[in-house]
């Protein structure tokens, strides 16, 4: 394994690819290609991602070259990384709010990264072509009903994740990625191309892209920010740990910068496979966590080759998870063996054993146990909604605060520049975002969505 001649003690990315690759592999996943689609079309279209567009590139990529550069100067995890940039201070604090946070999304995601390994088995078993989008539906919820299918998957999930972190860092995550991910792309592409080219699909491009803000309230500009969190895998301090592995000469602001423009590009394109087939089935945009699964396999079934499409695309999405998934599982398996001096294996199957109760209650209480919920929420969408829509925007609050007032200036530019190996021309801007603009952009969302603040 690399190491970084500076950080001497850690495993670290063999190149800059490696490094984009793998953080591209956090960022890109379920967030992308099953919630981006699904809350846009619970949240009115086209505004709603105007606004997420919005908050990608002016409060996301900030929130990451922060975090990054909090991980690749201190070498640490989040916890310890607030520990020892600012010893006996309260700021570790957001390195808990961060583990908490990876204890929950790994929850509901690993349920929905259980269904694909379900689909891939249908796709598989060639269960698509030739069904009516009613019956495509049926088969949803006849999966959904079946007492132990889901659950299966949800901890098989879980058992191949914790296999992929205890192998090790590079091993484990680099190697799969680099050349993964872009023949995910290409059958996006494909998928889109199928899409756009059904009759009716028109409605849905209007849909994407026709802006109607009246469909938008203060909730929803709140999980726009959230989503670009979620989807950008900030606030939480993966990126952290993961700028703890990069090393020391990579441009880290270019290379934020590619993963961010990966992460949005991988977004909009699922939308644009996504919609044009909602509207030319007849589903309904607002169908909620399902809605993916509802859509793609009629596209599937309607496409030459389709069979082979649906068998791959299936795969990728469960590494896609599985690429998201090992980068929240080692936010926790850092803080455990590195500040609780567990071994590596302890760490990994204990974090699991949690992830995997806490994951078969949330499946339970979406379809077959709606008893397990808190007032009118199920456990699925109160975990989903406390990580993304709260924690996230929240820890990314301190995150930017922490880099601008407390990091120091000087830091903060060798840092970026790598001892003054790049131009960093965007410092100026940065400094101002980071200082002023996306601390109060996300206070003023989060009070106003939260309904606390009126503007
Ligand atoms: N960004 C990942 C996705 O879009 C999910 C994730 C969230 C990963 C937070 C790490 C941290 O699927």
């Amino acid at each position: 394994m690399a190491k970084d001649t500076k950080a001497g003690i850690r495993d670290s990315f063999g190149s800059k690819f490696g490094f984009i690759a793998a953080t591209a592999g956090s960022a890109v996943g379920l967030g992308n290609i099953w919630r981006f689609p699904y809350i846009t079309g619970e949240n009115g279209g086209g505004a709603f991602l105007l606004i997420y567009l919005l908050f990608v590139v002016v409060i996301g990529l900030p929130v990451m070259i922060s975090e990054l550069a909090i991980g690749r100067s201190t070498q640490r995890n989040p916890f310890g990384a607030f520990r020892v940039l600012k010893p006996r201070s309260k700021w570790f604090l957001v390195g808990i709010m961060g583990i908490a946070a990876a204890f929950m999304i790994n929850a509901f995601y690993s349920v929905v990264a259980g269904w694909t390994l379900e689909y891939l088995v249908k796709s598989i078993a060639n269960q698509f072509q030739g069904k009516t989008p009613a019956e495509i539906s049926a088969l949803f919820d006849g999966f959904q009903q079946n007492n132990w299918r889901p659950l299966f998957w949800t901890v098989l999930f879980i058992v191949i994740s914790a296999g992929v972190v205890l192998s090790g860092v590079e091993k484990g995550i680099e190697k799969y990625t680099k050349i993964l991910m872009p023949l995910l792309l290409i059958i996006i592409l494909v998928l889109c191309i199928r899409s756009l080219t059904l009759p009716g699909s028109f409605e849905g491009v209007r849909f994407l892209f026709h802006p109607d803000f009246s469909k938008i309230g203060p909730s929803a500009i709140l999980i726009a920010l959230g989503q670009a969190f979620f989807s950008l895998s900030i606030g939480m301090g993966t990126l952290i740990t993961y700028g703890s592995y990069m090393k020391r000469s990579d441009n880290l602001g270019s290379s934020a910068a590619s993963v961010v423009f990966s992460d949005t590009l991988i977004a909009v394109l699922a939308g644009i496979a996504i919609f044009p087939a909602v509207f030319s089935f007849g589903i309904s945009p607002d169908s909620g966590p399902n809605l993916v699964f509802l859509t793609l396999p009629n596209i599937f079934a309607q496409m030459g080759g389709g069979y082979f499409f649906s068998l791959l695309f299936f795969f990728l999405l469960a590494i896609a998870a599985l690429t998201s998934t090992i980068s929240i599982l080692e936010v926790v398996v850092a803080y455990f063996s590195e500040e609780l001096k567990m071994s590596r294996k302890k760490a990994t199957l204990l974090a699991s054993a949690g992830i995997a109760v806490l994951g078969i209650l949330c499946s339970l209480s979406l379809y077959k146990m709606p008893q397990i919920s808190i007032g009118k929420n199920s456990l699925f969408s109160l975990l989903e909604y406390t990580s993304s829509t709260i924690l996230l925007p929240l820890g990314g609050f301190f995150i930017v605060l922490f880099v601008a007032w407390l990091f120091g200036g000087t830091k903060l530019k060798a840092e970026l520049s790598s001892e003054g190996k790049y131009r960093v021309r965007y410092l100026g801007v940065y400094r101002f975002i980071i200082r002023f603009l996306a601390p109060l952009a996300i206070a003023a969302v989060f009070l106003n969505g939260l309904g606390i603040l009126k503007f």
